[in-house]
């Protein structure tokens, strides 16, 4: 397979979820460019729609949100529906957990598999009631109210985590602090920071102490290097050719999985450095040369806990072996990610196995050819899309649609760029 050409990249996930959350608990209206197009920023839109939030069009090239304060959303008349997407879910958790009333989140199958316990423990520490009807899962009941500070340590590594304890700080207007196991992305940070927030930043602790409303903000949503990380990979696995991806985020808490590719063998450059809307933004060109295995250290995993399924297929056709530790985290992401790639790629006759908190895949140049259960995993579907791109892959995918939580347009982008 041959590559080349340029790619006009999404926005960020995690900024575009801020950039709709933030803006609807500032003051006035915030307009928001670039935001991405996609599932799970949708389900934020909806669930904070039924909350009184009024958000113009996400189609449109300029969207609005109508700022309701800190404590001014009204009561939902049904369930709070976050589809997919656990960002929705843990960020909203925060916020709801300082409004006067009772809301009630749901999701679909996967989601309501993922474990809630890490945010309603330190959200119910400050004050919040919570009811769970199985376990720790979605449905999920939150009674907001006064709210008291809170010093919080939690257990796992979680920027979901830390960003729903200063949502509820902020809006509870009471001093919260997070002290991270490590570091984790500081979208969250940087976006309250901007519009006035006392938001300080120590290593890997970080406190809010309260002040003033934050006022209507602008934002302009970077590309997401989460999607980016995708077309490195292909670029790297190429025969031959360049792929340009401009305007994507460089956050360091971002890009693992290019230090990790570039460590693999692959040629990456950056250009263009610049800063925009408190993010570093530059342009990413990749292009292939001869990949070898490498070891994934776990303090390295937050920045590149969701391109480790690309990550893996990569390493499929890297000489030599790949391990991955401390990455415990990829089973309760949008499936059981350890189980789900190890899988697949035996089936498409790669050379992979399980570890307790991560894997180990070794490469081969031999032909790859299958079929591939994404069980409704972005994610999953992409990274093995690469993986059927690349010379050698003859790779069929179960539910290919289901990039649409994070790409809606993954796979034409896909059929662009290689030949
Ligand atoms: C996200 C944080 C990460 C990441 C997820 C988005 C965010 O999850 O996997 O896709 O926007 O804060 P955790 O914070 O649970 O690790």
């Amino acid at each position: 397979m041959k590559t080349g050409g340029r790619i006009a990249l999404p926005g960020d996930k995690s900024i575009s979820h801020r950039a709709l959350i933030l803006g609807a608990i500032s003051e006035g209206r915030s307009e928001v460019t670039g935001i991405l197009r996609s599932a799970d920023v949708r389900s934020t839109a909806s669930v904070l729609r039924s909350l009184g939030v009024e958000i113009s069009d996400l189609d449109a090239p300029v969207v609005s949100v109508e700022g309701t304060g800190r404590r001014g959303m009204r009561a939902p008349s049904a369930d709070l529906d976050a589809g997919n997407s656990g960002t929705t879910t843990r960020l909203m958790a925060g916020v709801l957990a300082a409004q006067r009333f009772r809301a009630r989140m749901v999701g679909d199958a996967s989601l309501s598999r993922r474990p809630m316990g890490r945010i309603s423990k330190p959200l119910t520490a400050m004050g919040a009631g919570f009811a769970f009807s199985h376990g720790d899962g979605l449905p999920m009941a939150i009674s907001g109210g006064d709210l008291r500070g809170l010093t919080w340590r939690p257990e796992v590594a979680s920027a979901q985590v830390k960003s729903a304890i200063l949502l509820a700080g902020y809006c509870g207007d009471v001093p919260v602090e997070v002290h991270e196991p490590s570091a984790t992305r500081d979208h969250t940070e940087r976006m309250m920071r901007a519009r006035g927030a006392d938001v300080r930043v120590e290593g890997t602790s970080v406190s809010f102490l309260p002040g003033r409303a934050m006022p209507a903000t602008p934002t302009a949503v970077p590309g997401d290097p989460s999607s980016a990380a995708f077309f490195a990979g292909l670029a790297a696995l190429a025969e031959s050719g360049e792929v340009e991806l401009p305007g994507v985020c460089v956050n360091p808490g971002r890009v693992g999985a290019f230090s990790v590719l570039e460590r693999m063998g692959a040629r990456l450059r950056y250009d263009g450095l610049r800063e925009d809307g408190g993010e570093p933004v530059a342009t990413l060109y990749a292009a292939p040369a001869a990949l070898r295995g490498v070891t994934i250290e776990p303090d390295e995993v937050p920045s590149l806990i969701d391109e480790l399924p690309l990550l893996a297929c990569v390493a499929a056709r890297a000489e030599g072996e790949t391990r991955v530790t401390g990455a415990a985290e990829l089973r309760v992401k949008e499936s059981d990610r350890i189980a789900l790639v190890v899988a697949n790629l035996r089936s498409v006759g790669a050379e992979a196995h399980e570890l307790p908190d991560g894997f180990v895949v070794r490469g081969s140049g031999r032909p790859l050819a299958g079929s591939v259960v994404t069980r409704g995993d972005h994610r999953i579907a992409m990274a093995f899309g690469v993986l059927g791109a690349a010379t050698g892959g003859d790779i069929a995918i179960d539910d290919p649609d289901c990039a649409g939580v994070s790409y809606p347009s993954f796979w034409a982008e896909l059929a662009k760029v290689t030949r």
